[in-house]
């Protein structure tokens, strides 16, 4: 059951909740029309203490296509968190207006407090340099639709590999079907935390970490690239060094299998050149387009509608 359930973390929900999700999803996209007022009456707050454009809009969008209504904020200095209010406090008052709240916040853990506080379902809409599992969800219906497996896939992350929420939680939940593997495509100074590479240890999922993407993209079958967090770095110094250390080009996509895929959670800097764009392997915008059916149907479903 997810009536009533936040979602946090990708590993809150079973593979068989997700999969439970994925089919609603797929019901949409098939016959949207016939949802267009499903979550007539309700209200989304989206609380953005952090920027956003593409998540915000894609959890907005969402509710009104399922015919609901949304509020909220896009900038921590607009709300009371200016006055010093806790995130405890400000769900607790949300609660009595809203029927579900999506959260973004620069600090990990955040959207987890205020799940401890909430009387309706949080979803995390990206904490810090941690998790963002509503992008998990549209990158999995991605793989999925296209791909059409999840299973013994291999899977290249390159770019921000430190500060890439995304990815982190991706790997997460790649690695949970059998057979994927994994290479960690990044400089030195953004490689994957050490957190994210014991839970692969102890799930004895196979991966490799290199530097240079040239060697390895075409042993791929899914690329995903990620934009160097600018935000998170603490010197203008080390961005500006590392901003550009992978751009993909034509030169690499020869090199790669027909049916590779390339995924970017975006928004995109320099690090797939625009002539990529027109490959058919670009998958980038077709994910953004699942993302927003993907949260279509995690509403629907933690608010309990049928
Ligand atoms: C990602 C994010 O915010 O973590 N973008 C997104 O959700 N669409 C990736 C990014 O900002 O680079």
């Amino acid at each position: 059951m997810l009536k009533g359930r936040h979602l946090i973390d990708i590993m809150d929900f079973s593979t068989e909740e997700l999969d439970e999700i994925f089919e609603l999803a797929n019901e949409i996209i098939s016959g949207e029309e016939k949802f267009s007022q499903v979550c007539r009456g309700k209200l989304l707050a989206t609380l953005f203490y952090e920027p956003s454009t593409r998540t915000r809009l894609s959890f907005e969008s969402a509710m009104m296509r399922l015919g609901g209504k949304v509020i909220g904020f896009s900038d921590a200095r607009s709300s009371s968190v200016s006055k010093g209010e806790s995130i405890a406090d400000t769900i607790r008052v949300i609660g009595c207006y809203a029927d579900i709240a999506a959260m973004r916040h620069p600090k990990e853990g955040a959207p987890k407090i205020a799940s401890m506080y909430s009387p309706i379902p949080v979803i995390n809409a990206g904490d810090g340099g941690h998790q963002h599992p509503t992008q998990t969800l549209a990158d999995l219906l991605t793989i999925k639709s296209i791909k059409g497996t999840m299973f013994n896939l291999k899977i290249g992350c390159c770019g921000d590999l430190k500060f890439g929420r995304t990815v982190h939680s991706l790997i997460k939940a790649m690695s949970r079907y059998e057979g994927n593997s994994f290479t960690l495509i990044s400089p030195k100074e953004l490689k994957i935390p050490d957190y994210v590479k014991k839970e692969l240890d102890n799930k004895n999922v196979e991966y490799s970490e290199t530097s240079n993407l040239e060697n390895v993209i075409d042993s791929l079958d899914i690329l995903y690239m990620t934009r160097v967090q600018k935000e998170r770095f603490f010197n203008e110094e080390d961005y500006v060094r590392l901003k550009d250390s992978y751009i993909l080009d034509r030169e690499k996509m020869s090199r790669a299998k027909e049916d590779m895929i390339v995924l970017h959670p975006l928004p995109r800097v320099n690090e797939i050149s625009y002539e990529i764009d027109r490959d058919p392997r670009a998958c980038y915008f077709k994910q953004v387009k699942y993302g927003m059916y993907v949260r279509m149907a995690l509403m629907m479903k933690l608010l309990g509608i049928q």
